[in-house]
C-alpha cells in the first residue's frame, strides 16, 4: 500500500471563503486546499506518495505530456449523506478502468488499493470541502501524467500520478432539461485499435471541435458514430448514451470505441431491476431517427459521473432534425433518483456500489 505523507496547507481556506464556494460550487472551478502526488520511476516503481498543498506545478518544457499526450485521467465523486458520514461510488470500478487506460497509453499500472487508498486519503483531509446542499457533491480527478522530460516518442520513464478535488454542484446550468444533441458526420472520437475506451485527454481534445460546431448549431452537445461506417451511435463527448423503446426494452451502444460508463453500468443494473430488458449492440442513426418519428422510442438519456442523468431531447444534423421529448421521460427521471438516492444515502445499497470513506 502506498505510503502517503501529509503536509497541512499552512494558509487553507478560510471558513467564510469555503461557504462562499460551496454556496455556489459550479464545476471543476474551485479547488480544495490539497493535492495528492506520487511519483513512478522504473527502478523505484510508485514512490514518494504526498499530500501537499494545493497549488500550480513546475514543468520542465520538454515534458513528454506536454508534447505527446500520455496522460489518463479519472472522474468520481464523493458524497456527504444526511449523518455526516461520506462515501464514494464504486471506486474500485474507477480504479481498474485507470488500469485499463494505462496499458493503452503505456503507462505504469497504480495498483487498485492504492488508487483507492490516495483518493480516500485525499478525500479525509479535504473533508470539510464536501458539500451537504442538495445534490452537490465533492468531484474527484485522480490523473496519471509523462512527466519525464524528453522529447523521443518513448512510454515515459518517470511518470507522476496525481488526485485533485473540486466541489460540484449540476454540471448543466438551468435544471434538468431535455439536451439538444448535433450529430456531427464529419468528427469521429475513436476508430478500431484507437484509444476510445481509454479516457485519456487526447480523445477530449479531438472532441472540442465537434462540440464546437455543436454549439454554433444551437446544440448543447455533440454526438459521435463509429469511425468505420459513420453508421453507429458511440455516445456523447463526455455521457453514455440509452434509448427506451415504448414495449419497455432499452439500447445502450455496446463497448469496443466508447467509454465503458461506471454510471453506465450502474443503470443498466438499475433497469434490469424495474424489469426493463436492456440491449447492448450496435445501434443505428436510422434507428434512432425512425424510433422518434414512429413513437416507438419513447425516452432518451445519456449518463455520466459529472452529468448523472441526463434526459436527450431534439437531434439535429446538417440537413435536418427530430424533434424527441421536451420534458424529462418518466424512466429517465426515475432511474436518475434511484441512483441519487442510493449515492447520497437515501436508499439501500443492495448492489453493493457505496465506499464508505469518513
Ligand atoms: N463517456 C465519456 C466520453 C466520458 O467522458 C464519461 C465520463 O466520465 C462517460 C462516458 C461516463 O463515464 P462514467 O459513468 O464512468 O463517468
Ligand atoms: C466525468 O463525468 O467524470 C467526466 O469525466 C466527464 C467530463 C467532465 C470530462
Amino acid at each position: 500500500m502506498l505510503d502517503i505523507t501529509t503536509t497541512p496547507n499552512p494558509s487553507p481556506r478560510s471558513d467564510a471563503d469555503l461557504a462562499a464556494v460551496l454556496a455556489a460550487p459550479g464545476f471543476g472551478t474551485h479547488f480544495t486546499d490539497h493535492m495528492l502526488t506520487t511519483e513512478w520511476t522504473p527502478g523505484d516503481g510508485w514512490h514518494d506518495a504526498r499530500i501537499t498543498a494545493y497549488g500550480p506545478l513546475s514543468l520542465d518544457p520538454a515534458t513528454a505530456v506536454l508534447h505527446y499526450a500520455q496522460e489518463i485521467f479519472e472522474g468520481m465523486k464523493a458524497y456527504r449523506h444526511a449523518d455526516g458520514s461520506v462515501w464514494t461510488f464504486r471506486p474500485f470500478e474507477n480504479a481498474e478502468r485507470m488500469v485499463r487506460s494505462s496499458a493503452r497509453l503505456a503507462l505504469p499500472q497504480l495498483p487498485a488499493e492504492d488508487f483507492v487508498h490516495a483518493v480516500d486519503s485525499l478525500v479525509a483531509v479535504d473533508e470539510r470541502w464536501v458539500p451537504s446542499l442538495g445534490e452537490d457533491s465533492l468531484y474527484l480527478r485522480p490523473f496519471m501524467f509523462a512527466s519525464e522530460a524528453f522529447l523521443g516518442v518513448r512510454p515515459s520513464q518517470h511518470v507522476t500520478f496525481m488526485v485533485i478535488a473540486s466541489p460540484a454542484g449540476a454540471y448543466f446550468k438551468g435544471g434538468i432539461k431535455p439536451l439538444s444533441l448535433w450529430l456531427t458526420e464529419e468528427y469521429t472520437r475513436a476508430g478500431r485499435g484507437g484509444m476510445g475506451a481509454a479516457k485519456t485527454g487526447g480523445n477530449y481534445a479531438s472532441s472540442l471541435v465537434a462540440q464546437q460546431e455543436a454549439i454554433a448549431h444551437g446544440c448543447d452537445q455533440v454526438v459521435f458514430l463509429d469511425s468505420a461506417e459513420g453508421r453507429y451511435v458511440e455516445e456523447l463527448g463526455g455521457m453514455n448514451m440509452y434509448f427506451l423503446y415504448a414495449d419497455g426494452r432499452i439500447v445502450t451502444p455496446e463497448t469496443g470505441t466508447i467509454l465503458e460508463g461506471i454510471t453506465r453500468s450502474a443503470i443498466i443494473e438499475l433497469a434490469q431491476k424495474l424489469g426493463h430488458p436492456v440491449e447492448e449492440r450496435k445501434f443505428s442513426i436510422e434507428e434512432w431517427r425512425e424510433g422518434i418519428r414512429s413513437g416507438e422510442i419513447t425516452e432518451v438519456f445519456a449518463c455520466g459521473t459529472a452529468a448523472v442523468v441526463t434526459p436527450v431531447g431534439r437531434l439535429e444534423w446538417d440537413g435536418g432534425s427530430v424533434e424527441g421529448r421536451s420534458e424529462p421521460g418518466e424512466l429517465t427521471m426515475a432511474l436518475r433518483q434511484q441512483l441519487v438516492d442510493i449515492q447520497f444515502g437515501r436508499a439501500d445499497d443492495t448492489f453493493g456500489w457505496m465506499h464508505r470513506v469518513l
